[in-house]
Protein backbone atom coordinates (compact mmCIF):
# COMPACT_ATOMS: atom_id res chain seq x y z
CA UNK A 1 0.00 0.00 0.00
CA UNK A 2 1.03 3.61 -0.65
CA UNK A 3 3.67 2.88 -3.30
CA UNK A 4 1.83 5.60 -5.49
CA UNK A 5 0.52 8.68 -3.43
CA UNK A 6 -1.36 11.25 -5.38
CA UNK A 7 -1.04 14.68 -3.09
CA UNK A 8 -2.99 17.50 -3.58
CA UNK A 9 -2.81 20.85 -1.87
CA UNK A 10 -6.33 21.11 -1.57
CA UNK A 11 -9.19 19.54 -3.02
CA UNK A 12 -13.29 18.92 -2.31
CA UNK A 13 -12.56 15.43 -0.83
CA UNK A 14 -10.06 13.08 -1.05
CA UNK A 15 -12.95 9.79 -0.88
CA UNK A 16 -14.11 11.24 -4.22
CA UNK A 17 -11.20 12.04 -5.88
CA UNK A 18 -9.95 8.05 -5.06
CA UNK A 19 -13.39 7.28 -6.35
CA UNK A 20 -13.03 8.42 -9.57
CA UNK A 21 -9.56 7.09 -9.69
CA UNK A 22 -10.79 3.58 -8.83
CA UNK A 23 -13.67 3.55 -11.16
CA UNK A 24 -11.11 4.77 -14.18
CA UNK A 25 -8.71 1.40 -13.22
CA UNK A 26 -6.39 2.98 -11.16
CA UNK A 27 -4.34 -0.34 -8.98
CA UNK A 28 -5.12 -1.04 -5.44
CA UNK A 29 -2.26 0.16 -2.85
CA UNK A 30 -2.81 4.13 -4.70
CA UNK A 31 -3.02 6.79 -1.75
CA UNK A 32 -4.76 9.90 -2.37
CA UNK A 33 -3.85 12.42 0.15
CA UNK A 34 -4.54 16.53 0.51
CA UNK A 35 -3.17 19.36 2.54
CA UNK A 36 -6.82 20.85 3.25
CA UNK A 37 -10.17 19.46 1.96
CA UNK A 38 -13.01 22.19 0.63
CA UNK A 39 -15.64 19.23 1.09
CA UNK A 40 -14.93 16.67 3.36
CA UNK A 41 -17.13 13.82 4.02
CA UNK A 42 -18.03 12.24 7.34
CA UNK A 43 -20.15 9.22 7.36
CA UNK A 44 -24.34 9.60 7.48
CA UNK A 45 -24.25 12.77 5.33
CA UNK A 46 -21.72 15.16 8.00
CA UNK A 47 -19.22 17.50 6.68
CA UNK A 48 -16.08 16.71 7.95
CA UNK A 49 -13.80 20.01 8.35
CA UNK A 50 -10.69 19.58 6.76
CA UNK A 51 -8.42 22.67 7.41
CA UNK A 52 -4.93 23.37 5.71
CA UNK A 53 -2.17 21.68 7.11
CA UNK A 54 -3.15 20.61 10.16
CA UNK A 55 -4.29 17.06 9.72
CA UNK A 56 -4.37 13.59 7.87
CA UNK A 57 -6.68 13.35 4.88
CA UNK A 58 -6.65 10.66 2.99
CA UNK A 59 -8.34 7.87 1.45
CA UNK A 60 -6.94 4.18 0.19
CA UNK A 61 -7.71 2.16 -2.80
CA UNK A 62 -8.18 -1.48 -1.85
CA UNK A 63 -9.45 -4.26 -4.34
CA UNK A 64 -10.45 -7.23 -1.80
CA UNK A 65 -11.48 -10.38 -3.02
CA UNK A 66 -14.33 -10.50 -0.61
CA UNK A 67 -17.99 -10.74 -0.43
CA UNK A 68 -19.44 -7.54 -0.41
CA UNK A 69 -21.35 -8.62 2.57
CA UNK A 70 -18.00 -8.66 4.13
CA UNK A 71 -16.23 -5.20 3.81
CA UNK A 72 -17.65 -3.88 7.33
CA UNK A 73 -13.81 -6.21 8.27
CA UNK A 74 -12.06 -3.94 6.41
CA UNK A 75 -13.47 -1.05 8.25
CA UNK A 76 -12.97 -2.69 11.34
CA UNK A 77 -8.92 -3.71 10.90
CA UNK A 78 -8.32 -0.36 9.05
CA UNK A 79 -9.66 1.28 12.69
CA UNK A 80 -7.39 -0.88 14.23
CA UNK A 81 -4.49 -0.46 12.25
CA UNK A 82 -4.77 3.39 12.55
CA UNK A 83 -4.95 3.06 16.37
CA UNK A 84 -2.11 1.10 16.46
CA UNK A 85 -0.32 3.12 13.88
CA UNK A 86 -0.97 6.55 15.72
CA UNK A 87 -0.32 4.94 18.87
CA UNK A 88 3.10 3.70 17.72
CA UNK A 89 3.93 7.27 16.22
CA UNK A 90 2.82 9.52 18.78
CA UNK A 91 2.69 7.22 22.34
CA UNK A 92 -1.03 8.84 23.03
CA UNK A 93 -3.53 6.24 24.42
CA UNK A 94 -5.61 6.04 21.37
CA UNK A 95 -8.57 4.18 21.82
CA UNK A 96 -11.56 2.51 19.61
CA UNK A 97 -15.28 3.30 19.65
CA UNK A 98 -16.75 0.85 18.16
CA UNK A 99 -17.35 0.36 14.40
CA UNK A 100 -14.07 2.69 13.79
CA UNK A 101 -13.93 6.25 15.52
CA UNK A 102 -10.89 6.68 17.42
CA UNK A 103 -10.99 8.41 21.04
CA UNK A 104 -8.37 10.18 22.84
CA UNK A 105 -9.30 11.33 26.54
CA UNK A 106 -12.57 10.38 25.20
CA UNK A 107 -13.05 12.29 22.13
CA UNK A 108 -12.72 11.69 18.86
CA UNK A 109 -9.81 12.09 17.22
CA UNK A 110 -10.21 10.27 13.93
CA UNK A 111 -13.38 9.11 11.24
CA UNK A 112 -13.13 6.73 9.10
CA UNK A 113 -15.43 6.83 5.91
CA UNK A 114 -15.43 3.55 3.72
CA UNK A 115 -17.40 3.55 0.36
CA UNK A 116 -17.69 0.32 -1.82
CA UNK A 117 -18.41 -0.21 -5.41
CA UNK A 118 -19.69 -3.60 -5.77
CA UNK A 119 -21.50 -5.68 -8.73
CA UNK A 120 -22.78 -8.94 -9.16
CA UNK A 121 -21.82 -10.35 -5.32
CA UNK A 122 -18.23 -8.91 -5.87
CA UNK A 123 -16.05 -5.78 -5.06
CA UNK A 124 -15.05 -3.71 -7.51
CA UNK A 125 -12.92 -1.12 -5.30
CA UNK A 126 -13.50 -0.11 -1.54
CA UNK A 127 -12.00 3.50 -0.82
CA UNK A 128 -10.82 3.59 2.74
CA UNK A 129 -11.02 7.50 3.59
CA UNK A 130 -9.15 8.06 7.13
CA UNK A 131 -9.25 11.44 8.78
CA UNK A 132 -7.45 12.64 11.80
CA UNK A 133 -7.08 15.44 13.82
CA UNK A 134 -3.25 15.41 14.14
CA UNK A 135 -2.09 19.76 14.94
CA UNK A 136 -5.88 21.65 14.96
CA UNK A 137 -5.46 23.97 17.86
CA UNK A 138 -8.97 24.38 18.21
CA UNK A 139 -12.66 23.05 16.89
CA UNK A 140 -15.62 25.13 16.86
CA UNK A 141 -17.93 25.45 19.34
CA UNK A 142 -20.15 22.91 18.41
CA UNK A 143 -17.86 20.09 18.20
CA UNK A 144 -15.23 21.15 21.14
CA UNK A 145 -17.05 19.09 23.69
CA UNK A 146 -16.67 15.71 21.62
CA UNK A 147 -13.62 16.37 19.04
CA UNK A 148 -9.93 16.79 19.91
CA UNK A 149 -6.56 16.60 18.44
CA UNK A 150 -3.22 15.00 18.75
CA UNK A 151 -2.03 18.37 19.34
CA UNK A 152 -4.30 19.17 22.15
CA UNK A 153 -4.07 16.39 24.31
CA UNK A 154 -0.57 15.47 23.33
CA UNK A 155 0.25 19.34 24.04
CA UNK A 156 3.21 19.12 21.30
CA UNK A 157 2.66 19.32 17.49
CA UNK A 158 3.41 15.66 15.95
CA UNK A 159 4.86 15.13 12.73
CA UNK A 160 2.03 13.31 10.12
CA UNK A 161 4.71 11.92 7.85
CA UNK A 162 6.03 9.56 10.66
CA UNK A 163 1.79 8.73 11.44
CA UNK A 164 1.38 7.92 8.28
CA UNK A 165 4.10 5.88 7.73
CA UNK A 166 3.23 3.73 10.72
CA UNK A 167 -0.45 3.73 9.86
CA UNK A 168 0.47 2.17 6.62
CA UNK A 169 2.61 -0.50 8.12
CA UNK A 170 -0.40 -1.89 10.03
CA UNK A 171 -2.57 -1.39 7.44
CA UNK A 172 -0.58 -3.28 4.75
CA UNK A 173 0.09 -5.90 7.28
CA UNK A 174 -3.76 -6.48 8.73
CA UNK A 175 -4.96 -6.46 5.16
CA UNK A 176 -2.48 -8.93 3.72
CA UNK A 177 -3.29 -10.90 6.87
CA UNK A 178 -6.67 -10.97 5.99
CA UNK A 179 -6.74 -11.82 2.75
CA UNK A 180 -4.62 -14.36 3.21
CA UNK A 181 -7.16 -16.62 6.33
CA UNK A 182 -10.17 -14.69 5.12
CA UNK A 183 -10.28 -14.57 9.00
CA UNK A 184 -11.14 -12.24 11.88
CA UNK A 185 -9.99 -14.31 14.75
CA UNK A 186 -6.19 -12.82 15.52
CA UNK A 187 -6.88 -9.45 14.69
CA UNK A 188 -10.49 -9.27 16.88
CA UNK A 189 -8.54 -10.24 19.67
CA UNK A 190 -6.24 -7.44 19.07
CA UNK A 191 -8.98 -5.27 17.81
CA UNK A 192 -10.79 -5.87 21.43
CA UNK A 193 -7.61 -4.99 23.29
CA UNK A 194 -7.96 -1.46 21.85
CA UNK A 195 -11.67 -1.45 22.29
CA UNK A 196 -13.27 1.22 24.60
CA UNK A 197 -16.71 0.02 24.05
CA UNK A 198 -16.66 -2.93 25.54
CA UNK A 199 -17.79 -3.72 29.21
CA UNK A 200 -19.68 -0.19 28.98
CA UNK A 201 -23.67 0.80 28.91
CA UNK A 202 -24.54 1.85 25.78
CA UNK A 203 -27.27 3.77 23.98
CA UNK A 204 -28.40 2.03 20.79
CA UNK A 205 -30.79 2.99 17.80
CA UNK A 206 -31.72 -0.97 16.37
CA UNK A 207 -34.24 -1.38 14.18
CA UNK A 208 -36.19 2.40 14.65
CA UNK A 209 -35.74 0.80 18.54
CA UNK A 210 -33.29 2.68 20.74
CA UNK A 211 -32.49 1.32 23.70
CA UNK A 212 -29.84 0.91 26.68
CA UNK A 213 -27.66 -2.39 27.28
CA UNK A 214 -23.96 -3.06 27.99
CA UNK A 215 -22.19 -3.91 25.38
CA UNK A 216 -20.19 -7.68 26.47
CA UNK A 217 -18.69 -8.53 23.79
CA UNK A 218 -17.43 -8.71 19.58
CA UNK A 219 -19.26 -11.88 17.41
CA UNK A 220 -16.88 -13.84 15.50
CA UNK A 221 -17.73 -11.84 12.60
CA UNK A 222 -16.78 -8.37 14.49
CA UNK A 223 -20.54 -7.29 15.51
CA UNK A 224 -21.12 -5.43 18.71
CA UNK A 225 -22.70 -7.49 21.46
CA UNK A 226 -25.05 -5.72 23.38
CA UNK A 227 -26.75 -6.99 26.47
CA UNK A 228 -29.99 -5.48 27.24
CA UNK A 229 -31.61 -4.92 30.17
CA UNK A 230 -33.94 -7.84 30.31
CA UNK A 231 -30.91 -10.15 29.57
CA UNK A 232 -31.56 -10.49 25.97
CA UNK A 233 -28.43 -10.59 24.11
CA UNK A 234 -28.14 -8.96 20.16
CA UNK A 235 -25.80 -8.66 17.81
CA UNK A 236 -25.44 -5.19 16.12
CA UNK A 237 -24.26 -4.49 12.67
CA UNK A 238 -23.21 -0.86 12.30
CA UNK A 239 -24.87 2.21 13.12
CA UNK A 240 -24.77 4.74 15.84
CA UNK A 241 -23.66 3.76 19.07
CA UNK A 242 -23.39 6.00 21.82
CA UNK A 243 -21.10 4.71 25.05
CA UNK A 244 -23.01 6.34 27.39
CA UNK A 245 -21.43 9.62 30.00
CA UNK A 246 -19.04 10.17 27.02
C1 LIG B 1 -16.61 10.08 10.15
O1 LIG B 1 -17.67 10.67 9.96
O2 LIG B 1 -16.28 9.72 11.28
C2 LIG B 1 -15.70 9.74 8.98
C3 LIG B 1 -14.82 10.89 8.59
C4 LIG B 1 -13.90 10.57 7.43
C5 LIG B 1 -13.09 11.76 6.96
C6 LIG B 1 -12.08 11.39 5.91
S1 LIG B 1 -10.91 12.68 5.59
C7 LIG B 1 -10.30 11.84 4.19
C8 LIG B 1 -11.51 11.21 3.50
N1 LIG B 1 -12.10 12.13 2.54
C9 LIG B 1 -13.33 12.51 2.91
O3 LIG B 1 -14.05 13.32 2.29
N2 LIG B 1 -13.67 11.91 4.07
C10 LIG B 1 -12.62 11.01 4.54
Amino acid sequence: LGRKIVHYHQIDSTNKEAKKLAASGEKEGTIVISEEQLAGRGRLGRTWISPAGTGIWMSVILRPSIAPTDASKITLLAGLAVCEGIKEATGLPVQIKWPNDLVLHNKKICGILTEMSAEMEKINYIILGIGINVNTDSFPEDLKNTATSLKIEGEKEYDRKEIVKAILMYLEQYYELYMKNQDMEDLLEKYKNHCLTLGKEVKIIHRNEEFIGKAVDLSKEGELMVEKQDGQVITVFSGEVSVRGL
